[in-house]
């Protein structure tokens, strides 16, 4: 029987400081790894900051900073965050290391060998924001202003020479996939999602940029850098030493066995990330799972609407397992939770004080007589 396990938490953009959605993701990753290495698994846990692409190099230049040197200050608070959090990770991978830039770079060399990709012209709207493509049926107008109906981030339009990868090749291959592994996608409410999004018919997908240079060149032209979530997702092989896949961490650990990920990054990670692989003759992951999100009233937290609960300052309040325990037990996992201070203070003296205290001090007292 394999007894390792790989999982994952999705690299964060160090565009600013962590917040508590964040953490959430960790957490909840770091509980899983935990459990399955007292289940007598090898885990290999990894988490880590995806740090080229626009939206990067917009608040470098906002700040004044190189993006590099603006990266490693803002990866550093991430990197941080993950030893307050106590996380049990093995590896916190940067994509602005070497070894994953060799790592991607060989990626698109083979899917360019293949003929996966090709040269053509992008137009069409994009959200620095999200770092996505989308349609003019997923936007919308607000006061003059278009934005992404799914994430509500603005979109701008874009033109410009561009390599795409063909992704509307692997529509079928997918669904296929899908239908084999009723589990790749979990929860079911969002496997359902990412399969009628498949089946309502997929486009090539622009994989390169040239309008600017924050990111890993395309090997065969150097005009371009290629798209920031071809380069974010490479990273759980980075990590691994693909392209060597002789090595005791790819051999041991490739597929992995959980991408942790909040939905909003599902379309990423269930669609372009497996036809990316497959296009590769590489092994897709066995599961991602798309949790829900962490709400501040009834929007989800996120540092472009300003509305974040800072982990750090809850855990110099409340501690850290109190954290821990409220997140895992009282957000539903899959669904979208709250928190608040009030809550959290709640869920402290209610389970933590009054029930499991009561229950230790009874124990300990009779155990003493
Ligand atoms: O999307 N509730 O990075 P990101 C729950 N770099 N989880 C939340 C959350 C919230 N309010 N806000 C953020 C990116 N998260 C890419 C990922 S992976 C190859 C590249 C968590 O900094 C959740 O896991 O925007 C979400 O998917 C992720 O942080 C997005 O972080
Ligand atoms: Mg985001």
């Amino acid at each position: 029987m394999n007894k390792n396990f790989y999982i994952t938490t999705p690299i964060y953009y160090p565009s600013a400081k962590p917040h508590m959605g964040h953490a959430y993701s960790s957490i909840v990753a770091d509980f899983i790894a935990r459990f399955k290495k007292i289940d007598g698994f090898n885990v290999f846990f990894l988490t880590g900051t995806d740090e080229h692409g626009l939206k990067i190099q917009r608040a470098a230049e906002k700040h004044n900073k190189d993006p590099l040197q603006f990266c490693d200050e803002i990866s550093k608070t991430f990197k941080e965050l993950s030893k307050i959090l106590n996380l049990s990770n093995n590896d916190f991978i940067r994509t602005t290391e070497k070894r994953h830039h060799i790592s991607v770079q060989n990626l698109w060399t083979i899917l360019e060998k293949k003929g996966e990709i090709y040269l053509s012209k992008y137009s069409g709207w994009y959200s620095v924001s999200d770092e996505a493509y989308y349609l003019e049926d997923e936007i919308y107008e607000k006061n003059g202003v278009k934005l992404a109906k799914s994430s509500e981030s603005t979109v701008e339009w874009v033109e410009e020479e561009s390599y795409f990868f063909k992704l509307s090749k692997w529509q079928d291959k997918l669904l296929d996939f899908y239908e084999k592994n009723p589990n790749f996608v979990l929860p079911k409410t969002r496997k359902n999602e990412v399969v009628s999004f498949v089946k309502s018919g997929l486009k090539d997908l622009s994989v390169s940029r040239k309008s600017f240079s924050w990111g890993i060149q395309v090997p065969t032209n150097k005009d371009h850098v290629i798209y920031v979530w071809l380069d974010a997702l490479t990273n759980y092989i980075s990590a691994l030493n693909y392209p060597d896949k002789n090595n005791e961490l790819y051999k041991n650990y490739w597929p992995a066995d959980i991408h942790m990920i909040g939905k909003d990054i599902l379309r990423f990670h269930a669609v372009y990330w497996p036809a990316f692989l497959l296009a590769a003759d590489l092994e897709p992951p066995k599961r991602i799972y798309g949790h829900g999100w962490i709400l501040s009233g009834d929007e989800k937290m996120s540092k472009s609407k300003g509305n974040i609960l800072d982990p750090i300052e809850i855990i110099n309040d409340y501690g850290l397992d109190p954290l821990r325990y409220y997140l895992l037990k009282e957000v539903s996992f899959g669904n979208d939770g709250n928190i608040s201070n009030e809550k959290l203070e709640n869920c402290i003296n209610s389970d933590l004080a009054n029930n499991y205290g009561n229950l230790c001090q009874r124990v300990i007292s009779f155990c003493e007589k």
